[in-house]
């Protein structure tokens, strides 16, 4: 019986490092999130993911249940911080400014749950398991806060980053002509706002255009999502700073600014 459980134990080792070698090559995957730097697995390639003891991916940003809805992220499965924490761009007072800027909130609050380098990477509502949720968020599989500032921890002085929370500038304000126009579209009733993309058609919303993000008021706002696809671009390439279309000749920026 003793040497059938170290044979046993014996498949187990070599069935893990079968999958460990399908993972390595998972990870080869183009235009995925499998193995990128958003994967925080023990497989994949986020800052410190050696010491990650799960093989789960979605779980350190999305949970099927009781996800944090305090701001517009999908199926949020952290804590997401508290705005009023944040210095925003409005405050460096450039002459240029139009766009009103709202609080830090929607999408961008749920990438600073981890760029603003303030709680565990790992630190979720809902670990995985029967039992996993913690309504304050625990630490689950041995992850540190992020590091190194300004970036990728952008901290929470936001003034040196691309603004955030501000209006498309083809909504308000006196220089509409400096903005690419915008597309939208109702569904379920909510109205949603677009940029199509440097050189894409108009085919309706796509995740290679610039997404707008809207707050109560019903406007078009930037957010980090506008420019990133946080699950990897869809040129297929890996790690291509996870943006929506790649910044070939600026296209990103001339996406939306007329320049
Ligand atoms: C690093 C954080 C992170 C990880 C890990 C992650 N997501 Fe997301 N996900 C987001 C954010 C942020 C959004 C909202 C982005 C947007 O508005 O386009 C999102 C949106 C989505 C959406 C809706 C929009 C879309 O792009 O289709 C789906 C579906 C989704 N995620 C599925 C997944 C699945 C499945 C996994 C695991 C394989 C995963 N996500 C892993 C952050 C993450
Ligand atoms: C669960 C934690 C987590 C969340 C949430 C998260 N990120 Fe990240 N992100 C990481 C880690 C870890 C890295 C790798 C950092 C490094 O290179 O040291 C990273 C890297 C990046 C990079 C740089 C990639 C590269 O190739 O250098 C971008 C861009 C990025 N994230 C954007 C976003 C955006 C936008 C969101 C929200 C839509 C988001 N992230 C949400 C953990 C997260
Ligand atoms: C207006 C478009 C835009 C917005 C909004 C935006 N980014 Fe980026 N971001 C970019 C571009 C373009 C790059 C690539 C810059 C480069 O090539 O060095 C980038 C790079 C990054 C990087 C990697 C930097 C590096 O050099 O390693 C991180 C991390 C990141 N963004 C996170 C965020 C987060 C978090 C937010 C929201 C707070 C955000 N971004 C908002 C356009 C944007
Ligand atoms: C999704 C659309 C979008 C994309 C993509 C985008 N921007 Fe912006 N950008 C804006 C909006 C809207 C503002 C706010 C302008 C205002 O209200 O005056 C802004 C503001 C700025 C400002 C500050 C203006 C000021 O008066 O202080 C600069 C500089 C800038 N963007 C440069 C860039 C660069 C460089 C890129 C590419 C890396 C880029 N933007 C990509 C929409 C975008």
């Amino acid at each position: 019986m003793k040497n059938l459980g170290l044979r046993m134990k014996t498949i187990a080792v070599t069935a893990a490092l079968a999958s460990a070698v399908a993972l390595a090559s998972a990870t080869a995957q183009a235009g995925s999130i499998v193995g990128s730097k958003h994967d925080l697995s023990s497989g994949g390639a986020g800052q410190g993911a050696a010491s990650s003891t799960t093989t789960q991916i979605c779980v350190f940003c999305h949970t099927p249940h009781g996800s944090d809805i305090s701001a517009q992220a999908p199926l949020w499965n952290k804590a997401l911080p508290d705005p009023a924490t944040y210095t925003t761009y409005s405050n460096l007072g450039t002459a240029t400014l139009d766009g009103n800027e709202a609080p830090v909130g929607s999408v961008s609050l749920a990438c600073l749950s981890c760029h603003d380098g303030s709680q565990a990477m790992d630190t979720v509502l809902n670990a995985p398991g029967s039992g996993g949720f913690n309504a304050s968020g625990a630490a689950f599989a041995g992850l540190a806060a992020m590091t190194g500032t300004p970036i990728p921890n952008l901290g929470t002085d936001l003034q040196n980053d691309h603004p955030i929370g501000i209006v498309y500038g083809a909504h308000e304000g006196p220089d509409t002509a400096s903005y690419v126009a915008t597309s939208n579209a109702t569904v379920n009733g909510n109205l949603q706002y677009w940029v199509n993309s440097k050189g894409s058609a108009d085919a309706g919303r796509e995740k290679v255009d610039m997404i707008l993000y809207s707050r109560a008021d019903g406007k078009p706002r930037v957010e980090c999502a506008s420019c990133h696809d946080p699950h990897n671009g869809p040129d297929g390439v890996v790690n291509n700073i996870f943006l929506r279309i790649a910044n070939t000749s600026s296209n990103v920026c001339l996406s939306c600014h007329v320049k």
